[in-house]
């Protein structure tokens, strides 16, 4: 088990103003009454990030997506420096409801980190297999790839993590078993040497402290379980509990 895990969570497209501040104040009041050891990490969509950052507290936060552009003529998009400027120090790149929702190439994922980097924010790259390359026995070779073309050009160990998130096992409530876990976080911590490694996907407090202790997992990307308070904080206490 590793020290000071990073607990993430990924709101995606979910919480309205008032909605997205009852769950901080939520999480506040436990974090008052209980001690904590992790870095806890707080991705609400793009809206929100103004209000959440005044009533951060502790806690921190990222940005969910931002552009492979560092400004300029591209409607809608939002830059890595809007997100450094709204309080974040995280973003989340190269989702997989990105690459396959919004066609998003490892290039693009490269250059959005680029941006991240230069902006003074630490890059959250996710890379995952699917379960048809899962069977067909490519998820390594599938994650090599995502890795070694998503990964920003000039990256350290201090400004990445690397995200393991089996594009199954989001949302579905299945998780793989812990031997596959580990043997992709070994394969991760071969190729990208000192990157934090973290595992994201149908994350729930029930599985939290096992899948943290497995060897290279230093952290959690929790999508869905992060917009219930209560079973947020018992995943962030299952960190500090096996810490
Ligand atoms: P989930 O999502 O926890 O709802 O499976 C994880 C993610 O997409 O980051």
């Amino acid at each position: 088990m590793h020290k000071n895990p990073i607990i993430i969570a990924n709101w995606k497209m979910n919480g309205l103003k008032a909605e997205g501040l009852e769950i901080i104040r939520a999480l506040g009041n436990y974090a008052r009454d209980q001690k904590n050891i992790s870095e806890i990490v707080i991705c609400p969509p793009f809206t929100l990030l103004f209000p959440i950052a005044a009533a951060l507290g502790d806690l921190k936060l990222g940005g969910q997506d931002c552009s492979a552009y560092e400004k300029g003529a591209h409607t809608g998009d939002i830059s890595a420096m809007m997100l450094k400027d709204a309080g974040c120090s995280h973003v989340i790149l190269g989702h997989s409801e990105r690459r396959q929702g919004h066609n998003e190439q490892n290039e693009m994922v490269r250059e959005k980190s680029s941006r991240a980097l230069e902006a003074g924010l630490t890059a959250i790259v996710c890379v995952g297999e699917t379960l048809e390359e899962r069977k067909q026995a490519r998820a390594l070779e599938v994650i090599g790839e995502q890795i070694l073309h998503s990964l920003p050009k000039i990256s350290s160990p201090a400004n990445v993590i690397i995200a393991y998130e089996p594009v199954w096992s989001i949302g579905t409530g299945l998780v793989p078993k812990d031997s596959d876990i580990a043997e992709v976080a070994e394969f991760i911590a071969r190729i990208a040497k000192g990157v934090r490694i973290i595992y994201g996907g149908s994350v729930k407090s029930g599985n939290a402290a096992e899948i943290l202790k497995l060897n290279h997992i230093a952290g959690l990307l929790v999508g869905g379980a992060s917009l219930d308070a209560g079973e947020f904080w018992r995943i962030i206490n299952s960190a500090n509990i096996h810490a």
